[in-house]
């Protein structure tokens, strides 16, 4: 077996025992949730916009557009921007032609402004409206056509809301992208930790990733990702297409 091989076969077998590994999953489970108490994911920013993720699930987005390479990335949930604009860097960095198409329902101008004056900037469109409204599918529709897209969910984290964004973007994503969708993990969470939100204990996206994958056999969960983080916002919610159906 070739040097590099073997490296890859290592990891690999590495990422597996940490998963299965009671221990480590338990002091990460409490890491979690001190983190959220904390608003962790609010510290970071992404080439200067403020950006709110793990810096685990990040760095799992660039081996996602790296080994994808997707045509189009389409992400419900823009906030200030960083996450947009991390994708579109991530496929300039590639020397890919696609564009990030960011969607949602409250756009302020301040957080327009600087997103349309940063550098990436030339490669994402803005659609203000719900992820889920008829008028946005069909804008959505018509700008993937045909192109390998890479979903990401990132918006209301409802049980109904996510339940609808899976119904209405899985059929964009085909064969070896993925459809990603953020915050399951709220429902592994105590409802004291999403106090005052309409979502809380098995009460939110990972619900609805549950109930959709019992429905379809064109997603899995690559949980070879989640075993790699163990820090994720998204457990169970890096769905990778196995099949166009
Ligand atoms: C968690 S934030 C997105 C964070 C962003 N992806 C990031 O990593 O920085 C959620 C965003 O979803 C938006 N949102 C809430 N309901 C929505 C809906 N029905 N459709 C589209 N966007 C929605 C909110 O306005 C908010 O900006």
């Amino acid at each position: 077996m070739s040097d590099h091989n073997e490296f890859v076969k290592m990891t690999k077998d590495n990422v597996a025992c940490q998963g299965a590994d009671e221990r480590f999953r338990s002091v990460t489970d409490k890491w979690i949730k001190s983190s959220v108490e904390n608003k962790y994911t609010y510290n970071f920013t992404w080439l200067g916009r403020p950006i709110i993720q793990y810096p685990q699930d990040i760095l799992a987005l660039q081996e996602i557009i790296f080994k994808v390479k997707p045509e189009i990335i389409v992400e419900a949930g823009i906030a200030r921007g960083g996450s947009i604009i991390f994708s579109a860097s991530m496929l300039e960095l590639i020397g890919s032609p696609a564009e990030v198409l960011g969607i949602d329902i409250d756009i302020r101008s301040h957080n327009r402004e600087a997103i349309l004056a940063h550098p990436m900037s030339k490669r994402i469109q803005l659609l203000q409206g719900s992820s889920v409204s008829a008028e946005t599918i069909a804008e959505v529709k018509k700008r993937v056509g045909n192109k390998k897209a890479l979903v990401i969910l990132d918006s209301n984290h409802t049980y109904e809301h996510v339940k609808q964004e899976l119904e209405l973007y899985s059929p964009l994503v085909q064969k070896d992208s993925y459809l990603i969708v953020f915050d399951t993990v709220i429902d592994d969470l105590s409802d004291e930790l999403s106090a005052g939100r309409p979502w809380g204990y098995k009460n939110g996206p990972k619900k609805a990733v549950d109930e959709f994958l019992q429905k379809t056999n064109r997603f899995e969960i690559d949980e070879e990702i989640q075993n790699k983080l163990m820090i994720t916002a998204a457990p169970s919610g890096y769905l990778k297409c196995i099949s166009n159906g």
